[in-house]
């Protein structure tokens, strides 16, 4: 009794970097993008090329919609959370000279440090240390909002006066995804509500990934606090997963 009394109080939050460690371990191309051909065992030159090129076309889409909404930038290092096996970081150091990938992950790590480029550094912790671009794309929506909240505000706060910010999350899923882990919000056709149900990631064994949704407007008000008051926003969807590219500036 005490202790569901205790769990209801403080419910438990899952322990995603335990999912990630493995997923890094065992698949980690697959880990960063969920097709087939990106296993280890389908995983020739011609995938990996892809894999890499994808990486090289988000980046520069990125930058030019930074571009494009701020003016020139002309970022001299970046960082880069969450950085898998380097898809972005790659990329980012070739762009701005110097690159700092974080990941969580030993098995990523293992990965990305087996690229050559002398501008890229890779840890386990965001260095106390500031970047003129912090990009991170596709990773907040794989840790639970209660930490990743705190994540962002670190993020934000190692962005360089005049710097900028590119920041995925996701904030709601259509009906079909109504009803599994993490999710905060339902986007139907007809209106947009928050969801009834929620599912419990306890029975979901280690080594699975979840997707979590995050609160637009606190986000936001965590860029306005550190001090970025313009910002740009561009939906994405993965597949009925839906949320929004962050775009902003920090003031000079
Ligand atoms: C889907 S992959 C994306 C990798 C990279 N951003 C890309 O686009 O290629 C998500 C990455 O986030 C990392 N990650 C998950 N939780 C993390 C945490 N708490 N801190 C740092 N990295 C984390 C995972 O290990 C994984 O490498």
């Amino acid at each position: 009794m005490i202790r569901r009394l205790f769990s209801k109080s403080q419910p438990e939050v899952r322990d995603t970097d335990r999912d990630w460690a493995i997923i890094g371990e065992t698949e980690p191309y697959f880990g960063v993008l969920t097709a087939e051909r990106f296993k280890r065992k389908n995983l020739d030159a011609d995938a990996q090329s892809d894999f890499f090129r994808s990486g090289h076309s988000d980046v520069h889409s990125f930058i030019d919609r930074m571009r494009l909404v701020f003016g020139a930038f002309d970022p001299r290092s970046a960082l880069d959370f969450g950085c898998g096996v380097g898809r972005l970081t790659v990329p980012l150091a070739e762009l701005t000279g110097t690159a700092t990938g974080i990941d969580i992950s030993p098995g990523m790590l293992a990965e990305a440090r087996k690229h050559p480029h002398p501008g890229l550094h890779f840890r386990d912790t965001i260095p106390d240390e500031e970047f003129d671009w912090v990009v991170s794309a596709i990773v907040l929506q794989h840790i639970p909002p209660e930490r990743g909240y705190d994540i962002i505000a670190n993020l934000l706060a190692r962005v360089a006066p005049n710097g900028g910010a590119t920041i995925q999350i996701m904030f709601g899923r259509n009906e079909a995804h109504e009803n599994t882990v993490g999710a905060r919000l339902v986007i139907g056709e007809d209106k947009v509500r928050p969801i009834v149900s929620v599912v419990k990631h306890e029975n979901i064994p280690a080594g699975i990934m979840i997707m979590h949704d995050y609160d637009l407007s606190l986000v936001v008000g965590l860029f306005y606090q550190a001090g970025f008051k313009r910002l740009f926003l561009d939906h994405c969807d993965h597949g009925g997963i839906i949320g929004a590219t962050i775009y902003a500036r920090k003031e000079a």
